[in-house]
């Protein structure tokens, strides 16, 4: 019986090197559709051309779909078949119009994968493979076809119609229905279409480009919406004219249309002159939405815009080469976003996330080079790696060609691929020609997996100093030996005595194993800057004192390193208290910490923002990181010393801050606002940490008075975690105050699920049975499930009951949604680096979870390589 189910359910791997160019190309495409939320008729119509001389038939793509009718040039034929959901026509010529009908249940389709609807909208998601679940057809990215798309609708609950391209006709259908064809001029793959019919209100505004050309833009939501769209109109805008400006890119057709909706797998998604988001990233007033919303609905934004050219006038070969759009698209967002505020800051933030979730994928089961070689469900691979440490590789090219010969290899590679579908090899060959530099061995960065190691040892005698460098890359599933990288490295030395540079910035480029570099005419003791803005993405094991370390948290000129260094400090003394048992607060390590802080808070020269990060404790999970057995509960109270000893310890200087960031005035959103809106929550948490007999009035007051949700969440998220007796009054009154605001309520469950306090998992356990909670809502599901799952000391509670309860929630969430609960496995997944008795719970939940009838094949790729 397990038998039979295992060979039914067994999925078929997809190879890399298996690639074969499409037997069959559709240069047009004519679809129409009867639009109903219960029964839509799909007609399409397909212009197919045999490539190269070969008899096999035409296969069609289709999921879950059944043929009404097959014509080929006009005529019914029934030698077709079905195989594995695949449409087969055997075809006699090498040219044929083929013509099949389909009916679908939009509002039946809970996988939001094709065309769903989201409260009352109907739309669609194709990316990877959607497209199948609504037409036949070859859903492949390197079929490019033209496409004509013609809607019909019920006009009263469906008044607006949208498609790729630009608008062509309209009219009155009879029966109150209503229609609108859109054509779409520039080939694309079946990934990138989409369409939208809903009630729908829309912001509009107009872009004119750097050749003149007026754009009509229009962020499309629910008239009650509306005003809440600004912010993305104006990311808009700002995107638009900044890739004209920093890449030479301009808009090609004459609308482009982005959609908001609330269910949503993901961020949002590009489709030719359509773009439809997640609601989080488009909708924001200064009431319901952080700073860092505004932030993240202006990155995707202006990530998706960049598609036009990074993925959709140039897109990818196979799904192998995602990484040559998401990883050089996501380091364009980057570079936009450090245009628009401060760089330091936004690198900080970038490399934090880096390590928050590409570091342990890249050391845990799931680990895959930026161009995986094979998979089984190309949606587990739009992951970290993909795009943060693919974008982190195209800022090396970057880095090591220099900024001119950099853009000289985009416009190569975007001139010359224009209109076709490219690899990665394509990018990386553009950017050799246009630099006259050579990355044969900088493509390892492809094809090897995990985070290279390099360890840094200065030495320093009579004027001379040795920097000795090794590096090595951990071993990940299916790549035992690892060969070494291209390391882009830029450092500098400082004198210990005058705090001055010894010499300018160096980019060395690292290619060895280990490599010696000589410092002449060195007079004084050199202290190391190392990996300065985070030049490779690497571990860094350097044997620099906390004293080195402190006195690299005050004289760093290069921001990024200042903040390591002090992040670096504060990890030594955590990683030693943990070592110790120790959560004393008598070490050393504390008071090179406190003096650290004390003198970056006491910096007049210190942009607020930066002091905000440089005086944040690292994460619990990113203290785990760097131990051998991850000890949660060790680990949660030598952080939570620390944090009440620099809370008592450095008191004043607390208040000081968070009056001095009070005083701000109104609110504005404007970089210096905002650095000075964190600082305040931040210096908030270590007063509540010190204990301060008022701390939970201040939460309170902050919370109350706010006149902005960033400074509201903050204290929200301070009291949360607390014992305070405000606590619960202001979780009431911030669930009554937003109730009707879905991404607002998603912030009530994710902070309560992020608490910190001992009763956190039954808190979640009821949040489950909340009236609010709906595992059918992605963005409800991940501030619930997501949030509880990466709180360190809730979800690895000693009993294994927050893997249980993750464990349940997922095997249900499968049965609606596999891509949303696959992405929600791998903190089940990292089960080898804990203690035996919580790696058994956690494994015991996996094996759980594979054996659940009826599991998803994305669900059974996660769960399956994370047991191997
Ligand atoms: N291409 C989209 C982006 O801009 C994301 C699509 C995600 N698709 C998926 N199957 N997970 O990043
Ligand atoms: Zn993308």
């Amino acid at each position: 019986m397990l038998d039979v189910q295992n060979s039914l359910a067994a999925p078929q791997v997809i190879r890399r090197q298996d690639y074969r160019p499409p037997d069959w190309q559709v240069p047009e495409v004519a679809l129409d559709f009867a639009l109903d939320p219960a029964a839509t008729r799909v007609k399409a119509r397909l212009e197919v051309v045999r490539t190269g001389a070969h008899d096999r038939p035409l296969v069609l793509d289709g999921d879950g779909l059944t043929p009404l009718s097959v014509t080929v040039d006009g005529v019914t034929i029934n030698d077709w078949r079905l195989e594995d959901g695949r449409l087969v026509v055997p075809l006699p010529g090498s040219a044929h119009v083929v013509e099949t009908e389909v009916e679908l249940a939009p509002e039946r389709n809970t996988q939001l994968m094709g065309l769903y609807a989201s409260g009352g909208i109907l739309c669609t998601q194709c990316e990877a493979e959607g497209f199948r679940r609504i037409t036949f057809f070859p859903d492949r990215p390197d079929v490019l076809s033209r496409y004509r798309v013609r809607m019909m609708a019920d006009k009263a609950r469906f008044p607006v119609l949208l498609a790729n391209g630009d608008p062509i006709a309209h009219g009155e259908a009879g029966e109150g229905r209503h229609w609108a064809e859109w054509h779409d001029p520039f080939p694309k793959p079946s990934y990138l279409f989409a369409l939208v019919a809903g009630d729908l209100a829309v912001n509009r505004g107009t872009f004119t480009t750097m050749s003149g050309r007026e754009v009509e833009l229009g962020i499309w939501v629910r008239a009650r919406d509306l005003d809440r769209t600004h912010h993305a109109l104006s990311a808009l805008k700002t995107s638009m004219a900044w890739d004209e400006r920093t890449y030479g890119r301009e808009y090609d057709l004459d609308v482009f249309n982005i959609v908001a909706v609330d269910d949503f797998n993901f961020g949002a998604m590009e489709n030719k002159g359509l773009n439809i988001f997640n609601s989080r990233y488009i909708l924001a007033d200064p009431d319901t939405a952080t700073d860092y919303d505004y932030d993240a609905v202006a990155a995707v934004v202006a990530h998706e815009y960049f598609h036009n050219w990074s993925g959709n006038r140039v897109t990818c070969r196979d799904w192998f080469q995602l990484s040559l759009k998401e990883g050089f698209t996501v380091y364009r967002d980057q570079s936009f976003s450090a245009d628009q505020g401060s760089p330091a800051v936004k690198r900080i933030e970038d490399v934090r996330s880096l390590r928050a979730a590409q570091f342990p994928e890249d050391a845990g089961p799931l680990a895959h080079p930026i161009r995986p070689d094979a998979y089984l469900e190309i949606s587990n691979f739009y992951t970290a790696t993909i795009y943060n440490k693919g974008a982190e590789v195209i800022r090396m090219i970057a880095t090591i060609l220099g900024p001119q010969a950099f853009r000289a290899g985009c416009d190569l590679y975007f001139e010359r691929f224009d209109g076709t579908a490219a690899t990665c090899e394509d990018f990386v060959a553009s950017m050799e020609e246009a630099s006259g530099k050579d990355l044969a061995q900088f493509r390892r960065w492809y094809s090897q997996a995990g985070t290279p190691r390099v360890a840094a040892t200065l030495t320093h005698e009579g004027g001379r100093a040795e920097l000795r460098l090794a590096q090595r890359v951990p071993p990940t599933p299916g790549q035992e030996h690892k060969e070494p990288m291209v390391l882009p490295l830029k450092l500098r030395l400082f004198g210990a005595e005058t705090g001055r540079p010894l010499g300018d910035e160096q980019l060395i480029l690292m290619t060895d194993s280990t490599e010696t570099i000589t410092f002449e005419g060195v007079g004084e003791r050199p202290v190391l800057s190392f990996n300065r803005g985070f030049s490779a993405p690497i571990v860094v094991e350097s044997d620099r004192s906390a004293a080195d370390l402190a006195f690299l948290g005050r004289h760093d000129d290069d921001p990024f390193a200042r903040y390591e260094a002090m992040q670096q400090l504060m990890l030594d003394a955590l990683v030693a208290s943990v070592a110790a048992g120790n959560d004393s607060s008598q070490d050393g390590g504390h008071q090179a910490v406190l003096a650290a802080i004390a003198d970056t808070l006491d910096d007049p020269a210190l942009d607020p923002a930066f002091i905000a990060e440089a005086v944040l404790l690292p994460s619990e999970s990113f203290i785990g990181d760097q131990m051998a057995v991850v000890d949660p509960d060790a680990i949660f109270r030598a952080r939570e010393a620390l944090r009440r000893n620099i809370g008592r310890e450095l008191e004043g200087r607390w208040r000081a801050a968070y009056d001095s960031a009070s005083a701000a005035g109104p609110y504005a959103y404007t970089s210096a606002a905002k650095g000075l809106r964190r600082l305040r929550t931040v210096a908030l948490g270590f007063l509540m940490a010190s204990g301060a007999a008022d701390a939970g009035a201040l939460a309170f007051r902050q919370f109350d008075d706010a006149d902005n949700m960033t400074d509201r969440q903050g204290a929200l998220g301070a009291l949360a975690g607390s014992n305070a007796p405000e606590r619960v009054p202001a979780l009431d009154i911030f669930y009554n105050r937003y109730s009707d605001n879905p991404l607002v309520l998603d912030k009530w469950f994710s902070t309560q699920a992020l608490s910190a306090r001992d009763d956190t998992l039954a808190a979640v356990e009821e949040l489950a049975r909340h009236p609010d909670f709906a595992l059918a809502n992605p963005n409800r599901a991940r501030s619930l499930i997501g949030a509880f799952s990466v709180n360190q000391r809730a979800f690895h509670a000693a009993s294994g009951a927050g893997y249980r309860f993750v464990a349940d929630q997922l095997i249900q969430l499968d049965r609606i949604n596999p891509q949303t609960a696959a992405k929600l496995l791998p903190p089940l997944g990292r089960w080898r680096r804990f203690d035996a008795a919580r790696a058994a719970r956690m494994r015991a939940e996996l094996e759980r979870i594979v054996k659940a009838p009826g599991l998803s094949r994305d669900m059974f790729e996660q769960a399956s390589k994370s047991l191997a």
